[in-house]
């Protein structure tokens, strides 16, 4: 018998999942965030599925299992009370059990889903045969309550994963604050847990999380109501993130489909009316795919990750590849979260320019698939190059390569031994806090 040897960085990262785990969900990073969170979990499965099948299946499983009666898959579960960690159950107000949010996050599921599926096909069937009916009604919620437009809308910020990205300033300057709202009054009053553990420079604002209480505190106010959401909540925003990623979860939900010999008919029917109203995304005057408010119809005028994730929905346009290689050329490291070139790119605070390993690992996917070969590799050496650096972090200054935000952080650990560690051997270097 060959004992199969480990390479210490694919240890190293295995640990951090281990790490993490909670029993039964993995928590992204200790403290900043304890709880188990949509789509890190789907990549902390994906990590999983490269040494421990069974643990991967239970993680989704798991998230599933909080599934609301509409089909919304929240984006946090709370699994256990932490009184410290703000905001709680109490703020979001959703009546589930075990608690959750009350929205949603990038639906990378049946992408994962299929990829853990083909690690050990015979071993994933029943999962997958179980998960199906769960997933086609998660993806029927999206086009229901979330398409109404065209593309993807998002009620809040959080909803799109790519928290205060710039895409959204002008959606966040209309959010009217309520100074006497305690729970506002509570976080100013220095109850944000991310301020206590990380450098305020690598942070959304103060500014920033009033609106983000704002909201809350309007989808509390309608039980988190999506009609209510839409027809009166205080953002309303179209999400080139979340409709790519959603895109490409349509032709792996497909596909799983097949696998099981249901009837994907409906499933190709939204899948079409997605990509058409996708379209409305293309902002002309810039030659990019670009988010803009619902209401009011205004673009962005912003160029980010969310735009870049077409090549995950295999979409590609000239003039936004130009936008790409310029964008790409002007850092070091990865694909940078917004433009180098605007007056708003910030390398280090969270998602206005830093470059993250787990969005690199998805446009990596949709590059390869469109066999852009070139590109991946340089995308895949670049990300790994990171992680050799400094280990497993939240995310990095795409310029110097600096880790910031949380340490032994799981999805990055997952796209390492999915993704951009495969094929290496480095040593684990201990430059965790
Ligand atoms: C932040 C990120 C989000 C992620 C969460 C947990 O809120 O913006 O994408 O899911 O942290 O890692």
């Amino acid at each position: 018998m060959t004992q199969t040897l480990t390479k210490p960085l694919d240890q190293a990262a295995r640990d951090v999942l281990l790490g993490n785990d909670r029993g039964g969900y993995t928590i992204p990073t200790a403290r900043l965030y304890p709880f188990q969170w949509n789509w890190d979990s789907m990549f902390s499965a994906w990590g999983y599925a490269t040494f421990d099948i069974p643990r991967a299946w239970a993680e989704v499983e798991l998230l599933f299992a909080s599934q609301w009666p509409s089909g919304m898959v929240p984006h946090m579960v709370f699994h256990e009370v932490d009184p410290e960690y703000f905001p709680g159950p109490d703020v979001w107000g959703a009546h589930q059990s075990p608690p959750t949010s009350g929205i949603s996050q990038p639906p990378v599921a049946a992408t994962l889903i299929r990829k853990i599926y083909e690690v050990d096909p015979e071993a994933g069937l029943p999962h997958v045969k179980a998960l199906y009916p769960k997933l086609v009604a998660w993806h029927a919620w999206w086009l229901r309550e979330r398409c109404f437009d065209g593309p993807v809308a998002i009620t809040h910020p959080w909803e799109s994963g790519r928290d205060n990205c710039p895409d959204w300033d002008i959606g966040m300057a209309g959010v009217p604050v309520d100074d006497s709202d305690p729970f506002i009054v509570k976080s100013r009053a220095n109850s944000r847990r991310d301020l206590g553990l990380l450098n305020a420079d690598q942070r959304p604002v103060a500014s920033d999380y009033d609106r983000y209480l704002s909201i809350l505190a309007f989808g509390r106010s309608v039980n988190w109501d999506d009609r209510e959401m839409i027809e009166n909540g205080p953002f309303l925003m179209a999400d080139p993130g979340i409709t790519f990623v959603l895109m490409r979860a349509y032709a792996d939900l497909i596909e799983l489909g097949n696998i099981l010999g249901a009837d994907t008919a409906e499933l190709k029917a939204q899948e079409a009316r997605l990509r058409e109203g996708a379209g409305k995304l293309w902002n002309a005057d810039h030659g990019w795919f670009d988010a803009y408010d619902i209401r009011s119809g205004e673009f962005a005028n912003v160029l980010g990750s969310g735009a870049f994730l077409a090549y995950l929905a295999g979409v590609s346009r000239p003039a936004q590849d130009a936008h790409f290689a310029r964008a790409w050329d002007k850092v070091a490291y990865g694909i940078p979260s917004a433009d180098p070139d605007s007056e708003r790119f910030e390398p280090r605070r969270y998602w206005r320019g830093p470059t993250w390993p787990v969005v690199n690992s998805l446009i990596a996917m949709g590059l390869k698939d469109m066999g852009r070969l070139q590109a991946e590799e340089r995308l895949r050496d670049e990300t790994a190059r990171l992680i050799e650096a400094g280990g497993f972090w939240e995310y990095y200054d795409p310029i110097d390569g600096t880790p910031c935000g949380g340490p032994s952080f799981g999805w990055t650990a997952a796209v390492w031994l999915t993704w951009c560690g495969q094929g290496r051997t480095p040593l684990a270097a201990d430059k965790e806090r």
